[in-house]
């Protein structure tokens, strides 16, 4: 089973959309193997957004991530970093599609409600910044046998 590091941002716990957007995860049938609601320090937000150093939208992103608590989670399930980010939604507003978080909910390329891996390789990063390996709990989850 993989794992995908998935993050609902300050704009959804300040919207009061942390209930819908989990729900849509669980209704699809996906596990959930942490999660953590937390202040992003300017250090983990360097760390996690180092791709985008230099970017004009750095700075803003920066001071975005950390203004507010976000939940942080570990979701887990089979091909769960693709279907993660389909059921968050394209990056850019007018290219979300309905159905998804973003499509539904946001009408801002910054303010987008929710981050999810974009790769193996950045799951396993972006997973290792934001939780001990205790914190990522392993058990077994009953109705799994009804989802695959
Ligand atoms: P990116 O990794 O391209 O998108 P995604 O979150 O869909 O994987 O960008 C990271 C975040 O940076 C994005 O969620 C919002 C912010 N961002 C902007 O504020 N302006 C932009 O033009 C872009 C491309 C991203």
């Amino acid at each position: 089973m993989e794992k995908t590091f998935s993050m609902i941002k300050p704009d959804g716990i300040q919207r009061g959309l942390v209930g819908e957007i989990l729900q849509r995860f669980e209704k699809k049938g996906i596990k959930i193997a942490a999660m953590k609601f937390m202040m992003i320090s300017r250090e983990l937000a360097e760390k996690h957004y180092t791709a985008h150093k230099g970017k004009v939208f750095y700075d803003d992103l920066i001071r975005f991530i950390t203004s507010s608590p976000v939940l942080a989670m570990v979701f887990e399930g089979e091909d769960v970093i693709n279907i993660v980010r389909k059921l968050a939604g394209a990056t850019s507003p007018e290219a979300a599609l309905p159905g998804t978080v973003r499509g539904d909910y946001s009408l801002d390329v910054e303010y987008n409600l929710i981050h999810a891996s974009d790769s193996k390789e950045s799951a396993e990063r972006e997973i290792s910044l934001f939780f001990r390996e205790e914190e990522i709990i392993n058990y077994e989850l009953i109705t799994a046998k009804w989802v695959y």
